[in-house]
């Protein structure tokens, strides 16, 4: 009664939404407007892990209406195929895999998985016992090339979800840490934020690779970073371990990256305030036009400030993009509304396309 009582209210709200989202996916957001038109030009297998979540299988509906991808949804057929008729979800151009019903599979699977990491401690037995896991047998599928790019996290927390990702499909070459940005957007922006989702107290070096992914994402979206190391400091005025790893941050990434434009260490309302900038730190490569991309020094400053804007900020966001990984994957933020799902799925074909965020600059 209570999982019915769950759906009820789920339908309820996709109802209300279901006109707005396919009117307002590609047409209000120009931003998102251009990753759809590109992923029509070439749409890809997504796995989605979550095959048996209602809001998955209407996300797959509508990337299949949207003509963005094939859906690969796992799960139980059956169930999946129950949910679709009582819901009126239509699944056609969606691929449904059982990874329990896929022995063979499983087993080849798992075999490989246990290559890559019988120096991590496993055994066979356990790595085919593993790849029962959805996260695991569709992480495997796209290491295998069998489809493109994996979405998964709506149901469990994001350690969790990303761990199998990050054991299978692992980081691009050159990059050390991946990482999570979240693109906000408002009536001023859009901004783009990271590390909002992975690494909890980065370095000063490992913040210099962070801006590097970032710019290259910022890039995908057609826009040209404009990027403050955020800190509670401006250029020295407090000491401590921000102000610091900051300072130092964006004096390796300027080394590495010349040709980007980088400021810190910098309050996060300097840093968008140019008049402030022009009266008080005129050399601020951010004084004449103000920051769009913002690094925070650790996880829990850009979580939190994200997550803020999210509920009391009322700016439409699109993310976790996950940056860094050697083949497209994204992991949900729990809950993730349908459209934030579809929009994922969007930006996941095209990054399959152009393998844009696996890339450093
Ligand atoms: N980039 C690349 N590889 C990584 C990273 C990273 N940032 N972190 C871990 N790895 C590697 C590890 O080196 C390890 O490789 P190995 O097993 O081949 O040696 C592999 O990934 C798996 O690592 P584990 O040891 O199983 O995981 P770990 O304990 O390192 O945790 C994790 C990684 C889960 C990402 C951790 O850093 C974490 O919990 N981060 C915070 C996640 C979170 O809670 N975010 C906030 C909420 S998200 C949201 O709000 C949407």
């Amino acid at each position: 009664a209570m999982e019915s009582g769950v759906a009820q209210s789920q339908i309820t709200d996709w109802d209300l939404y279901h006109d707005q989202l396919l009117q307002k996916i590609g047409k209000d957001e120009k931003l998102m407007n251009r990753i759809f038109s590109r992923a029509r030009q070439n749409p890809k297998r997504i796995v989605l892990a979550e095959g048996e979540h209602f809001k998955i299988l209407k996300a797959a509906q509508t990337i299949v209406d949207e003509g963005i991808g094939i859906p690969v949804l796992l799960g139980n057929k059956e169930k999946i195929r129950k949910m679709s008729h009582e819901y009126m979800i239509d699944l056609s151009g969606c691929e449904i895999i059982n990874p329990m019903e896929e022995r063979e599979k499983r087993y080849s699977f798992g075999e490989k998985f246990y290559k890559k990491r019988q120096r991590k401690g496993i055994t066979p037995d356990e790595a085919k016992k593993m790849m029962r896991d959805r996260n695991y047998f569709g992480a495997m599928m796209v290491d295998e090339g069998e489809a493109d790019c994996f979405i998964t996290g709506l149901t469990k927390d994001y350690a969790t979800s990303i761990k199998p990702a990050l054991q299978v499909i692992g980081v691009a070459p050159g990059t050390k840490k991946v990482a999570g940005m979240y693109i906000i957007l408002n009536k001023k922006g859009p901004y783009f934020f990271a590390d909002t989702t992975v690494n909890e107290n980065p370095n000063a070096e490992e913040l210099a690779e962070l801006i590097g992914l970032t710019a290259n994402a910022v890039r995908f979206f057609d826009f040209t970073p404009r990027i403050a190391v955020l800190s509670y400091s401006n250029f020295g005025s407090s000491k401590g371990v921000v102000p610091e790893k900051s300072a130092i941050a964006t004096r390796i990434a300027k080394e590495k990256f010349p040709e980007l434009v980088i400021e810190g260490d910098i309050q996060a309302n300097i840093a968008l305030n140019t008049k402030l900038q022009q009266e008080n730190y005129p050399f601020s490569a951010l004084a004449q036009e103000g920051a769009n991309t913002f690094i925070f020094p650790d996880l829990a400053a850009g979580n939190i400030c994200y997550k803020l804007l999210q509920e009391i900020g009322e700016a439409e966001t699109i993310g976790p993009i996950l940056m860094g990984m050697r083949k497209p994957v994204h992991i949900l933020q729990l809950g993730s509304s349908i459209r934030e799902i579809v929009n994922m799925a969007a930006i996941a074909v095209v990054d399959t396309q152009n393998h844009t965020f696996n890339q450093q600059i």
